[in-house]
């Protein structure tokens, strides 16, 4: 696996293949990889002839009292990890090289980015639409994978492949769990023990609301919000943001639930801030 630092050289590579007539899948990342991460690798390696896996906590997406300083960081790790899976480039540019002095241009997807998690991070997908929309630019890839838990994030890379006609068609890939249902992420490493064990409470709490919806026939989105927040306050430590009950295109609230929906939440355990999402399909 070649580790790529320039974005001049990354360029260089996809360029090669290209004209050899190879497709490119890309997946983006901000490292301390798991296995959410690797599944997208996986997908990438079975649909594309090359893989190119980026690392780059993008400082843009990061609000002033989050957690840019301290996201966890482990390259040697990752390194080993991604050379294992046969992935064949590691881009890792350093945040001097994508935003030098003098950067001023920002991708802003309206309306989109606004809401949810965008209400309690403002900024926060300005960032990911602006890291996305170079990281596209520099690497051309033909398809690009992205999990499941970052739904809305997911939503607004779609709408700006769209707007912009970029030439890459964006994946969504299930979320990939822990044992006891917790949904994989990076930031899973901030929780005491205490908050681990309590954790996978948001998961059961989006469990109930599946339930109520597929088995029991419950239609009326403010019951499922009602029931998922119910569930969630019965334990004291956790403390909700937001339990969101969604048209998976638009984001948009549902009133009545028909076909396919987003149930959502946000919750902070501690100071550590967890999302977790599941489908509802009604028939
Ligand atoms: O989902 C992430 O890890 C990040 O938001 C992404 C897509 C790599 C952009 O920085």
């Amino acid at each position: 696996m070649e580790i790529v630092r320039r974005i001049p050289r990354m360029k260089e590579i996809v360029r090669d293949w290209h004209r050899q007539g190879r497709t490119v899948g890309f997946v983006p990342t901000m490292g301390y990889l798991h296995e959410g991460h690797l599944s997208l690798v996986r997908e990438s390696k079975r649909m594309a002839d090359h893989t190119v896996v980026s690392i780059f906590v993008n400082p843009l997406q990061f609000g002033p009292h989050e957690d840019y300083d301290r996201y966890p960081r482990d390259l040697d790790r990752d390194v080993e990890i991604l050379s294992r899976e046969g992935v064949d480039v590691l881009f890792y540019p350093s945040a001097e090289d994508m935003y030098p002095p003098g950067y001023r241009t920002y991708v802003e997807v309206e309306g989109l980015s606004q809401k949810w998690e965008g209400a309690s991070r403002p900024g926060h997908f300005r960032g990911v639409a602006t890291v996305v929309c170079k990281l596209f630019n520099i690497v051309q890839p033909d398809y690009a994978f992205f999990g499941q838990k970052d739904a809305q994030q997911f939503v607004i890379i779609r709408r700006m492949v769209e707007d912009l006609n970029m030439n890459v068609e964006v994946i969504q890939l299930p979320i990939v769990r822990e044992s006891d249902g917790l949904a994989m992420s990076s930031r899973n490493v901030y929780l005491s023990p205490e908050e681990r064990a309590i954790a996978p409470r948001l998961y059961q709490a989006l469990q109930l609301g599946q339930r109520l919806v597929q088995e029991e026939g419950e239609r009326d989105a403010a019951k499922v919000v009602e029931a998922v927040r119910s569930f969630l306050a019965q334990e004291p430590r956790i403390r909700v943001d937001y339990v969101a009950l969604v048209d998976p295109q638009d984001l948009e609230p549902v009133e009545t639930i028909r076909g396919r929906a987003l149930l959502a939440a946000a919750i902070y355990l501690g100071s550590t801030r967890l999302i977790d999402n599941v489908i509802l399909n009604v028939k």
